[in-house]
């Protein structure tokens, strides 16, 4: 595949590749089945996705989707602390690794879409046919990941860098300074073999380094979970799978373990009192919140009374269609989260907690404020550029913006 597509429409290039020669009602009769599974009573006590029929109409149906909401989520995390940028993760639960295809976007190495000096990756520049062309993971040393004795070949593309780049030398770090940029190291855990072994093969065939260089780990929940410390712990659409004790065992050990834990889970309303109680347990662990709450207090929601909720927005694959019908392109992922850290974060000031209203000359915006809670303010044309950013502004943005 393609190392050069971004990861979201690698993906959906690596999740069109499982359904070839899957007859589609095959497909969408398997996807009809979990949904009815997971409408039932959970927790099991085995795994849900037993075998590969299971595993592919899942990642076909559900991934794009959990993809891009913990994309919001890493992304809010990003804004809280842009300077932060993970070595090592794990993800926990992890099935068939949306997470870590949406860590492996957000913090992706420079041998796949980020360099220090903005230039595209493996483009005219020096380097660009040099080591890492093929990622790490390709067949030379330190194949197996990150941190591997490719090191001193990556330097060396710093160090052209450096020559190359218009800035001023003073505002730049020595090079000893500087670290290459390596997409994090990726770790997934989770009880059910044939999700693993899914996303592995989806992982490979991807072309991103990062998730190439992954490892699939089986793994089960509950109190005996022990997990070995790392800088990011992500939990996506996981806990509504466990039982009370064994979420407050992995939620306990994730925060033990790294230095920032996302959690992300539906936008309905168990899914968000889920979130508020994984909440309260990190920061009882002495953790930050870093998004989206503007603070680390308690959730000015009254229980019961609301939920606290963001929409991705997700386009619609064929299979989405035959299932679920209409010919909408699109379709709006609910979600609820949260991101605590044990380093410093700025969280935004205020968040848009619904989808703005545009009116005549007026925007309303629904704001969880650090200062007052819960606030709706009416930002109008007399408020001059900040009439322009409330329009433009979204459901789940920090306001104002930065
Ligand atoms: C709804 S899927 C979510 C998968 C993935 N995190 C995502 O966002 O697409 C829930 C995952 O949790 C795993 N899981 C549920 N209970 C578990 C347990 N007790 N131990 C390990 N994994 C578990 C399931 O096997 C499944 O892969």
């Amino acid at each position: 595949m393609n190392a050069t597509l971004p990861t979201p429409d690698a993906l959906r290039a690596a999740l069109a590749g499982l359904l070839d020669g899957l007859p589609p009602t095959k497909a969408a009769q398997a996807v009809d089945r979990l949904i009815a599974s997971y409408r039932g009573i959970t927790p099991t006590d085995a795994p849900v996705l037993r075998d590969r029929a299971d595993v592919a109409a899942y990642a076909a149906y559900r991934m794009p989707a959990t993809f891009e909401a913990v994309r919001s989520a890493l992304a809010a995390l990003r804004g809280a602390s842009p300077a932060w940028r993970p070595a090592t993760h794990t993800d926990v639960g992890g099935g068939t690794g949306a997470a870590s295809w949406a860590v492996a976007e957000a913090w992706g190495g420079e041998e796949y879409g980020e360099t220090r000096d903005g230039t595209e990756p493996g483009g005219d520049g020096p380097g660009g046919d040099g080591p890492g062309g093929d990622g790490p993971g390709g067949d030379g040393p330190g194949g197996d990941g990150p941190g591997g004795e490719g090191r001193a070949d990556t330097a060396g593309t710093d160090a052209d860098r450096l020559r190359q780049s218009p800035r001023s030398p003073q505002t730049l770090p020595t090079l000893q300074a500087l670290p290459t940029l390596q997409a994090p190291r990726t770790t997934v855990l989770d009880w059910a073999e044939p999700a693993l072994a899914l996303g592995r093969e989806l992982a490979a065939a991807s072309g991103v380094p990062g998730l190439r260089a992954a490892q699939w780990r089986r793994a089960r929940i509950g109190g005996a979970l022990t997990l070995d410390p790392v800088d990011l712990v992500t939990v996506s659409y996981v806990l509504k799978e466990l039982t009370e004790a064994d979420r407050a065992a992995l939620v306990g050990a994730a925060a033990r373990a790294a230095q920032a834990v996302v959690i992300v889970e539906p936008g309905t309303p168990d899914g968000y009192e889920r979130i508020i109680a994984a909440r309260d347990l990190l920061t009882g662990a002495g953790l930050r919140i870093a998004a989206p709450c503007p603070h680390s207090a308690a959730c000015p929601i009254e229980p019961g009374s609301d939920w606290c909720h963001f929409s991705a927005r997700v386009s619609r694959s064929s299979l989405h269609r035959q299932v679920k019908g209409g010919s909408l392109a699109y379709e709006d992922e609910k979600f609820a989260y949260v991101a605590a850290v044990r380093f410093p974060a700025e969280p935004a000031a205020a968040r848009v907690t619904r989808r703005p209203q545009i009116r005549k000359g007026q925007v309303l915006l629904d704001l969880c404020t650090e200062g007052d809670g819960l606030r709706r303010d009416t930002v109008t044309k007399r408020h001059g550029g900040l009439y322009k950013e409330a329009r433009d502004a979204e459901w789940g943005d920090p306001w104002p913006p930065a």
